[in-house]
């Protein structure tokens, strides 16, 4: 027996198809960066469309993958908060309708617990209790853990989310889309140290992150206030690596404070990281060291599950243990709830 999961909560499709165990039997996903680069940014009108184009060939790939025809379904999955409202409604309606053709029971996933839930897969032992870490381009969190389902927020952005500071820097270099990679690759010939740009509440005695701040260091630095045009910038690779390295640093050393001192003040024993950009080195490089002065574990997320997919939807499995179902009536929720 199985579950199928599904995944939309923002620009990529997906589905996967989960045994009870845990082992992945299918899993497919159809990203859509392609449409999207030429904005620099996800367009939430553009991602709602995409998925409708996309869903149903997404969950008919996984469902074959795995072999298996529906009835051997225990529960349909879906993720249906935080995310893009356009966008998580295509997930959940699709998910409600195949529950109700296929009479299974639903699961509502969090998205953001399934993020760090990410780190569990594959793995013997409980990673909870965790400090679990959400760095994406929609959210910066900090999560105290006690059990998959039980998350406590500590804090979080209060305004950009980490990877939508890296994104929107791209774009004013006029690297590809998304940024986080781009800025990272620029970033591996650059000094850090050659531009001081600001670590907004790094002192702040809370687990609050704000980077907008940042952003507009990056932005005065070159183009000067006011001024929105960057098509005519004239930089070296040089600079072009010594700002991207600069502003990653900036980035870096706020995370990993905070979450240092989220795991400490915790009294955690590991501190779990998800989202898309927590695939960056640097980022993880940083956090071991952290992990390694202060004793405690760390465990990042698998490269291809720090970004969003379906099979960190596994989570529901935890839900279906409990027979936590949701009624048809459940209706997408779009914000973050803390
Ligand atoms: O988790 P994700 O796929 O989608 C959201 O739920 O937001 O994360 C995507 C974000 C993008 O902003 C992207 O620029 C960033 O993750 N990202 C990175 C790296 N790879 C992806 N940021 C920094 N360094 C990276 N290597
Ligand atoms: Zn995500």
């Amino acid at each position: 027996m199985a579950i199928l999961t599904i995944e939309s909560t923002c620009d990529e499709t997906a589905a996967a198809v989960i045994a009870d165990d845990g082992q992945v039997m299918g899993s497919a996903l159809a990203t859509q960066t392609e449409l999207h680069e030429q904005f620099r940014g996800v367009v939430p009108e553009v991602a709602a469309r995409a998925h409708v184009e996309r869903i149903l060939p997404v969950i008919e790939m996984a469902l074959a993958e795995a072999g298996i025809p529906p009835e051997q379904l225990r529960a349909i999955a879906v993720a249906q908060t935080p995310g893009l409202a356009g966008s998580l409604l295509i997930g959940l309606t699709a998910a409600k309708t195949l529950a109700i053709a296929w009479q299974k029971p639903l699961i509502a996933i969090n998205h953001l617990y399934a993020h760090i839930y990410a780190c569990q897969l594959g793995r013997e032992t409980s990673i909870y209790p965790c400090v679990g870490l959400i760095v994406s381009g929609g959210h910066t969190s900090l999560y105290d853990c006690r059990g998959p389902l039980e998350l406590r927020y500590l804090g979080g952005t209060i305004d950009d989310a980490a990877g939508e500071a890296f994104d929107k820097v791209a774009a004013m270099l006029g690297l590809d889309f998304p940024g986080g990679p781009a800025v990272s690759r620029a970033a591996l010939e650059g000094d850090p140290k050659a531009f001081s740009f600001p670590r907004s509440l790094l002192n702040k005695p809370n687990f609050d992150f704000s980077f907008s701040g940042l952003k507009t260091a990056v932005r005065y630095e070159l183009v000067g206030p006011g001024e929105k045009d960057f098509s005519q910038l004239d930089l070296s690779a040089q600079q072009v690596a010594d700002i991207c390295a600069s502003f990653q640093q900036a980035v870096i050393d706020v995370l990993v404070a905070k979450s240092r001192r989220a795991v400490t003040d915790s009294r955690a024993e590991r501190l779990c990281v998800g989202g898309g950009v927590a695939a960056n080195r640097v980022l993880r490089a940083a956090l071991q060291q952290a992990a390694d002065e202060d004793g405690f574990e760390l465990i990042v997320a698998p490269p291809e599950l720090c970004t969003d997919n379906a099979v960190m939807g596994a989570i529901a499995l935890e839900k279906l243990a409990i027979e936590d179902f949701a009624p048809l009536s459940i209706d997408i929720q779009p914000g973050l709830q803390r």
